[in-house]
């Protein structure tokens, strides 16, 4: 019998800027996500029924693989599968994970069955998030983050990944995130010229993401972890997403490695060095198998 296999990296926000709340509740959005070489691992295979068996930690909330099945099931007439999720990307991070995981299912699904789907419709359903998985390599996402743009960048870069073992609600962040919002938002233009040539030292200055402050009002001390790190890390410190994880980036993968073990010294929770990946690239290497 057939099976998928699919690597589904994290992703950070290199900036995020949040235009408004829109009529159905959600936030209108300028942020340009990039890949993140730490990945979670999924195998599909046809079998009875829908099983999902997850190596790691229990996942808070509902299972967006298991989503991501349902939703392509409504659509189309499957056969039941048996989806195995090997987690290396930490829940409730603010890296995507849950994101990554769905993309991949639906990948899986449609290349397993062959199903011809508009994966990018069946990726909006499930969250904001999802259809940027579907893309190979950076990319300015908009709306609720669903509409994605592919972009351009420079040199390689690395970063160096702390998540610090909590999670932090999504929803809950943006519903602080009103009180953070000024009258002038600021606009991707800047980051946009920057990211397309220029390297850690000089991206510092345009690496940005409203919703921190929100976070920080949620959770205070991850302000202090973030003040940490800044401290640690020579181009500077930031979160990804709604949070919790924080990164910072460098220039080569000695440099990450080096400074990953720097932050390890000194915080107790998960930290990785990463390469970010800075064009579209196939790094989803799928092996189709028969057994
Ligand atoms: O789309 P997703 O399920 O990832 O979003 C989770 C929650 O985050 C939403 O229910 C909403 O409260 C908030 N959100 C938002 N604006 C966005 C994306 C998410 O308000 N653009």
């Amino acid at each position: 019998m057939r099976s998928v296999r699919i690597r589904c990296p994290a992703k950070l926000n290199l900036f995020l800027e949040v235009l408004g709340r829109r009529p159905d509740g959600y936030h209108e959005l300028s942020t340009v996500m990039a890949p993140v070489e730490l990945f979670d691992t999924l195998t599909v295979r046809e079998a009875k029924g829908f099983v999902l068996e997850v190596d790691g930690p229990p996942l808070p909330g509902t299972n967006t693989v298991e989503k991501a099945y349902r939703a392509v099931a409504k659509r189309r007439k499957i056969p039941g599968v048996r989806a195995r999720l090997v987690k290396g990307i930490p829940a409730g991070s603010g890296m995507g994970g849950g994101s990554s995981d769905a993309a991949a299912m639906i990948e899986a699904l449609d290349e397993l069955f062959d199903l011809g789907l508009d994966r990018h419709e069946v990726a909006a359903e499930i969250g904001s998030d999802v259809n940027f998985f579907l893309e190979r390599g950076p990319a300015l996402c908009t709306g609720r983050g669903e509409k994605v743009a592919p972009i351009a960048s420079g040199p390689e870069l690395h970063a160096v990944i702390y998540w610090p073992g909590f999670s932090l609600s999504t929803a809950a962040v943006y519903s602080r995130v009103r009180e953070f919002l000024t009258r002038t938002p600021r606009i991707v233009i800047d980051f946009l010229n920057s990211f397309g040539r220029e390297g850690p030292e000089k991206l510092r200055r345009v690496l940005f993401n409203r919703l921190e402050d929100a976070a920080f009002a949620l959770h205070p001390e991850l302000a202090a972890l973030r003040a940490r790190m800044e401290e640690l890390l020579p181009y500077g410190a930031r979160m990804t997403g709604s949070g919790s994880a924080l990164y910072g980036l460098c220039a080569s993968r000695a440099e990450a490695g080096r400074l990953a073990g720097r932050v390890r010294g000194e915080f107790a929770g998960f930290v990785a060095p990463a390469r970010v990946v800075t064009r579209e690239v196939a790094w989803r290497s799928r092996k189709s198998a028969s057994s």
